[in-house]
């Protein structure tokens, strides 16, 4: 984990406050009938007029600003002419690069009136993060954050996805150290101070399997239960925790 200089750390800090920002617009467009695409174009010029870039935009070749899935959809759908409708529970997914420093964040939002227990994935999938976070402290195992985060997700009998992880963040969007949302307490490195870490955990209904399109980027449930996402950037002291898009 390299550590950041406080020179650095005020640019993560502008990043995250870009991406948050980025992701309270995309919440108040969110209504049924309107489309992905449609969604990925205000979110996009939205961070450009703010003197951001939308890191996703070509990543690996990734043709659109923002990940967004719908219901079934685990993450990086990509945004298409397909429209919200009342009942779906979307995944928008946001990166913003600024001054060559990166935030990443993630929510999911109801469409209108949905069901309870798509609303309990929602919330429960928000709690594992702060679940997970208690646990974060530097000099400590990364793994207490991983082991935490999947214990409070079954308790509430959802399932943990296992390959995809989050990830260290700062001059690139995905850096060292894997940061996976399961596992014991005694796995991966020690945290160390002056980090930033995307911590995100991403949550099935059912199975915790998953399946890739051929388009190479929309992840699916096996089952095609509904699954949830939620991810901020954060900010590792050395006696605290800040989260930076929220
Ligand atoms: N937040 C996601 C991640 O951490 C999004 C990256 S998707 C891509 O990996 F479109 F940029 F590739
Ligand atoms: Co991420």
């Amino acid at each position: 984990m390299k550590q950041l200089s406080p020179a650095q750390i005020v640019l993560m800090k502008k990043a995250g406050e870009m991406t948050k920002n980025a992701l309270n617009y995309a919440e108040s467009l969110i209504k049924p009938g309107i489309s992905t695409n449609s969604l990925d174009n205000l979110i996009s010029e939205y961070i450009i007029k703010h003197g951001g870039k939308p890191s996703f935009k070509n990543y690996f070749g990734y043709p659109k600003s923002t990940c967004i899935s719908i219901n079934e959809v685990v993450v990086h759908g990509i945004p298409s002419e397909r429209k919200l409708k009342e009942g779906d529970i979307v995944s928008i997914d946001v990166g913003v690069e600024y001054k060559g420093y990166n935030g990443d964040a993630a929510r999911t939002f109801p469409v209108g009136r949905i069901s309870e227990e798509k609303q309990k994935l929602i919330d429960v999938t928000r709690e594992s993060f702060f679940e997970g976070i208690k646990n974060l402290k530097a000099g400590e195992r990364l793994g207490k954050l991983s082991s935490s985060i999947q214990n409070y997700v079954e308790k509430n009998g959802f399932s943990v996805v296992r390959e995809m992880v989050g990830h260290g963040i700062g001059d690139k969007m995905h850096l060292e150290p894997n940061v996976p949302n399961y596992g014991k307490e005694t796995d991966g490195p020690i945290v160390q101070e002056n980090t930033c870490l995307a911590i995100e955990p991403m949550v099935n209904m059912g199975t915790r399997k998953i399946f890739v399109l051929e388009d190479g980027w929309t992840t699916i449930t096996q089952d095609l239960m509904p699954s949830a996402h939620y991810e901020n950037t954060v900010l590792i002291l050395k006696d605290k925790v800040e989260i930076l898009t929220l």
